[in-house]
């Protein structure tokens, strides 16, 4: 039907036919002649019908927003002083000849201009008119980019796409599963996978060497910004490989994937930094490390101080105590450190204690704060000098169980890097790296940080005699603060694997029920392997400068798991039901019945 798409029609095409089909995106009348902006997924193009062709003006008077059409016309200059030389059709128009109508449409619910703001909810409801806005197009386009730039350099690098099945067994990766009710085997259950992980592994034991899979994994977990229920992951695993080159890959793919898609050199290798050391630093094993704002652990120095907010934490095995520098911070007004007073409490701090830094060489009276009182001289002075300060730098401080200091103020570095504009670079990639094997779960048993099937690094007896020392051979990419994706060595030896299963409480029974499948596997020749996953909605977010992954998700959830446009999850019926042998309970039939 068409010869061009609308946002191809340039220059180049001067004095030339063409035929045209899209949307209409505005129509305006002016003194008799009517312009009709014309949209489709390229671009957009004015289209002008004059009233000597009294037919198609006649038509071109009844169309409103968002009809669709089919036009055909001259491409020509445009006249002085209508020229928009922002717009890549800015300098020709279409003189109309033909006009077709295909389709009405009512008024949609919110214009699709580019610069209006419309709620969420609602863009959600209609997300089919969301996404015709150009800005979203823009987004969906790059990210069909990335994911052929990605398997354009995974094909080119030997790697195998291979399907792994959706209805299948729990694969644990520390969510809850999202269930299926099985029709045939009443009261029994498919889980949909959290990830491929097992069966990528069992891929490397049938001998696969290298696989890639862009899939879908469903986590039943708390909603963030970062996070939906169904996401995207770009999966990953290589037979007889070490961390390296897990490693060297990904980043070299990730650096394809920003020089193909977005023209950007990322410089390589990527910095890497301990898992240790980043929460030291950071408080955080995400850090944004476009933000040159650091922690300096102070608990040395105030453990025998009066003030208990200090001293208490700093004596406690785990609290801490962080300052954190923040250069030519004086220039904040009360105000403004009241505020992020209120922004760390939001994170669980109990409150924000500051030392203004008006004139650094004169002593106590050259400082400012509400804690002065409570310090000595010496431990004051000490404070600055191990923070760097200088004159007009004002020091906050974060005083509590690790974990809240560590949220709260890793939290408040970031807030400041982007408020006081101090962010270095657009693009900060690292490894975060030398992750413990586990953490203590609140009921006092072990958990493992990434997932059961990854490798310590160290041999069976250190860890069976040390578990809370022992190392792993992980490894997470991340980017602008946010974990874009995490991998591991495997465990590839039955004993070891067993092992582990142990450490973390799963007895042989257990282990035999969820993990059978795997190390019945283990028994027949399991090569040594690694591998790692992306997430995929993530990295678009990122690439598209969004704030939200839902902006990258074509029907994505809410933050309370359900689709506004289809409205899922919703009631079955109760033949439905009774094929699977399922009953509500009463409590929940109640609530249906409401809903
Ligand atoms: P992991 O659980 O770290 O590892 O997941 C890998 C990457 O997937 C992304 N991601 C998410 N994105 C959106 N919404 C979510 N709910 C969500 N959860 C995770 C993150 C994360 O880095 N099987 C292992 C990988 C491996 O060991 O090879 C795994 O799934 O960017
Ligand atoms: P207070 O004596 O409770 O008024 O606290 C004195 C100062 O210490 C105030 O500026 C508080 O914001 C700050 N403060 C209180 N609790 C903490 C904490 N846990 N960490 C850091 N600063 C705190």
């Amino acid at each position: 039907m068409r010869s061009h798409y609308c946002g191809t029609v340039t220059q180049s095409l001067m004095g030339k036919d063409v035929e045209l089909c899209g949307w209409v995106h505005r129509r305006r009348d002016h003194g008799g002649v009517i312009f009709l902006d014309v949209r489709d997924r390229e671009g957009i193009v004015q289209v002008v019908y004059e009233p000597d062709a009294t037919q198609t003006f006649h038509l071109a008077e009844k169309i409103r927003s968002e009809f669709v059409i089919h036009i055909k016309g001259v491409v020509r200059e445009r006249p002085d002083g209508n020229v928009n030389p922002n717009m890549a059709t800015g300098q020709i128009e279409v003189l109309g000849q033909a006009l077709e109508i295909l389709n009405y449409a009512e008024t949609p619910p919110f214009p699709l201009d580019e610069h209006q703001h419309v709620g969420e909810e609602v863009r959600l409801h209609y997300r089919y008119l969301d996404m015709r806005r150009p800005e979203i197009q823009q987004i969906f386009k790059m990210r069909a980019q990335v994911n052929h730039a990605l398997r354009e350099f995974l094909e080119h690098e030997h790697f195998l796409e291979i399907e792994t099945p959706i209805l299948t067994k729990a694969t644990p990766e520390g969510a809850r599963d999202y269930l299926v009710p099985s029709r045939v085997h009443k009261g029994q259950f498919y889980a949909l996978p959290q990830s491929p992980q097992i069966f990528k592994q069992l891929l490397m034991m049938a001998g696969m060497e290298r696989y890639y899979q862009i899939v879908r994994c469903f986590r039943d977990e708390d909603l963030r910004a970062d996070r939906q229920p169904e996401f995207t992951q770009l999966d990953m695993e290589m037979s007889f490989v070490n961390e390296n080159d897990v490693k060297t890959l990904s980043e070299n793919m990730i650096c394809h994937l920003f020089r193909s898609v977005l023209d950007i050199e990322l410089a390589q290798p990527f910095p890497q930094m301990s898992y240790a050391d980043a929460l030291e630093k950071y408080g955080s094993d995400k850090p944004d490390l476009r933000v040159p704002l650091e922690f300096t652990s102070v608990d040395d120095l105030v453990q025998d101080v009066e003030f208990r907010v200090f001293s208490g934490p700093a004596k406690d095995p785990n609290g801490r105590v962080v300052a954190l520098r923040l250069p030519q911070g004086c220039k904040l007004t009360r105000k403004q450190i009241d505020d992020y007073g209120v922004f760390v409490s939001r994170h669980g701090a109990k409150g924000l204690a500051y030392i203004k830094v008006n004139e650094r060489d004169a002593g106590m009276d050259g400082l400012q704060s509400p804690i002065l009182k409570f310090l000595t001289d010496d431990v004051a002075q000490r404070i600055l000098e191990r923070c760097g300060a200088e004159t007009g730098d004002v020091i906050f401080f974060g005083a509590d169980s690790t974990r809240i200091v560590n949220e709260a103020m890793g939290a408040l570095r970031v807030q400041l890097g982007h408020d006081c504009d101090l962010l270095q670079g657009d693009w900060a990639p690292l490894w975060i790296v030398d992750f413990p094997m586990f953490e203590k779960n609140d009921e006092g048993g072990w958990d493992p940080l990434h997932h059961p099937f990854t490798s310590p690094a160290a041999d069976m007896e250190a860890l069976e005699k040390k578990p809370a020392a022992c190392l792993s051979r992980a490894y997470d990419m991340v980017l602008n603060g946010f974990e874009i994706g995490g991998g591991s060595i495997r465990i590839h030896k039955m004993a070891l694997q067993k092992a582990v299963f142990k450490l973390l409480g799963i007895d042989e029974e257990e282990a035999h029920d969820k993990f059978g499948h795997l190390l019945e596997a283990l028994r027949y020749g399991c090569p040594p392997h690694g591998g790692i996953a992306f997430g995929l909605d993530r990295i678009v977010m990122l690439m598209t400068n969004t704030q939200s992954i839902r902006d990258v998700i074509a029907f994505p959830k809410t933050q309370t798991a359900t689709c506004l446009l289809t409205h899922a999850p919703s009631n079955v019926s109760q033949a439905q039901l009774d094929e699977v042998g399922l009953r509500v309970q009463r409590e929940h039939l109640k609530a249906q019945e409401e809903a």
